[in-house]
């Protein structure tokens, strides 16, 4: 049956890499005789400027009708003093969605490890999977309240809502290394006491995974003194913010790293961690591999299409080894030639 993706351009770079990208699904596509249609929907600034509001109705409709949705990069010093900031229409689409699983992959390839800004040694081989809960905490609690005297905000957990999570990351774990560590604040917080007696109680159903407990202050540190410690870090909504920009430095190449987000049933979302960077927006320097990892991320996870995405794999790093390299790694290649490089390699080999 044909797959409808929806794709959610943004702001700032999103548009140029979501050319990019679906340039090269479409040629994947027509490679495998895969049946899939893309359609393009306002979002974020896009849809401030064009609906008035980031997450436009229309554009609500299709993704929870789509199969998989596709998302550039939103936001922008142009929307700052919006009503609705170009951000609030992602939290409210994670929310109605109910995406609570964010997967972000954070892998250490030989090839490129001279781009990280830590010693090779300590970062050779790190190979790691943040799982962030995606709606709740204090991203969704209430009451909120901002006034010029006082301000709010209410943390929030439910026993299922971590549960969900903690399952999901111990499931991921065996899948892999079968370590996960759990990142709370238990020694100060009610919902980290809770988040830790419920990862506990979970570890219960997976005997062949270990778990271990990390204080998040501890675990910040840890990551960047340690990072092949680590196998798959499961941690509530803000933890996983913060730590999961933090693990992207360790390869130095934000513009490496795509994300998926998973709800319980519905279609999952994928997107690059990476910001909107309207410093470099529409100068065809913007590195598109996070992008194009994002669908590659989505034709293993949504559609089980392996080969098709091994197939770009391979074509993009052959594309990196000869060279052929954006400006976020050292290179002068542009967004569009090397998108056009992938695409030729795509064509020409027969794997
Ligand atoms: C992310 C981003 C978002 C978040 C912002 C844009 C609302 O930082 O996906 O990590 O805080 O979740
Ligand atoms: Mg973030």
């Amino acid at each position: 049956m044909k797959k409808k993706i929806v794709a959610l351009p943004g702001d700032g770079i999103g548009p140029e890499i979501m050319v990019g990208g679906l340039q090269i699904l479409a040629t994947i596509a027509a490679k495998f005789s895969l049946s899939l249609e893309v359609t393009s929907y306002p979002f974020g600034g896009a849809g401030i400027d064009k609906e008035n509001t980031p997450l436009p109705i229309q554009t609500l409709q299709a993704c929870q009708a789509a199969d998989a949705i596709l998302l550039g990069a939103i936001g922008g010093p142009k929307w700052n003093e919006a009503k609705e900031r170009p951000e609030q229409g992602l939290l409210a689409l994670r929310k109605a969605l109910q995406l609570y699983a964010n997967i972000r992959p954070i892998t250490v390839t030989d090839a490129l490890i001279d781009q990280s800004p830590l010693k090779k040694e300590r970062v050779q081989g790190t190979d790691f999977v943040v799982v962030r809960e995606l709606t709740g905490g204090i991203y969704f609690g209430t009451p909120r309240e901002l006034n010029e005297e006082q301000a709010v905000d209410t943390c929030t957990y439910k026993k299922e809502e971590i549960q969900r999570i903690i399952r999901k990351a111990f499931k991921i774990a065996q899948t892999r290394r079968k370590k996960v560590t759990s990142v709370d604040k238990a020694n100060v917080l009610a919902t980290s006491k809770l988040w830790r007696k419920v990862a506990e109680e979970v570890a219960t159903e997976f005997p062949d995974v270990t778990l271990e407990h990390q204080l998040v202050d501890s675990a910040a540190m840890l990551l960047i003194q340690q990072p092949r410690k680590f196998d798959v870090i499961v941690t509530e909504n803000l933890f996983g913010d913060i730590l999961s920009d933090e693990a992207s430095v360790i390869p130095g190449s934000l513009g490496m790293l795509p994300s998926a987000s998973h709800s319980e049933q519905g279609p999952s979302l994928y997107e690059p961690i990476h910001g909107s960077a309207p410093d470099i927006a529409g100068k065809n320097q913007a590195n598109p591999m996070s992008m194009i990892l994002s669908i590659v991320l989505m034709l293993r996870q949504s559609f089980g299409w392996n080969e098709a995405a091994k197939q770009i794999e391979t074509a993009c790093d052959r594309v990196m080894a000869q060279g052929m390299l954006t400006a976020d790694l050292g290179g002068s290649t542009g967004t569009k030639e090397f998108v056009a490089a992938v695409i030729k390699a795509l064509e020409e080999e027969e794997y």
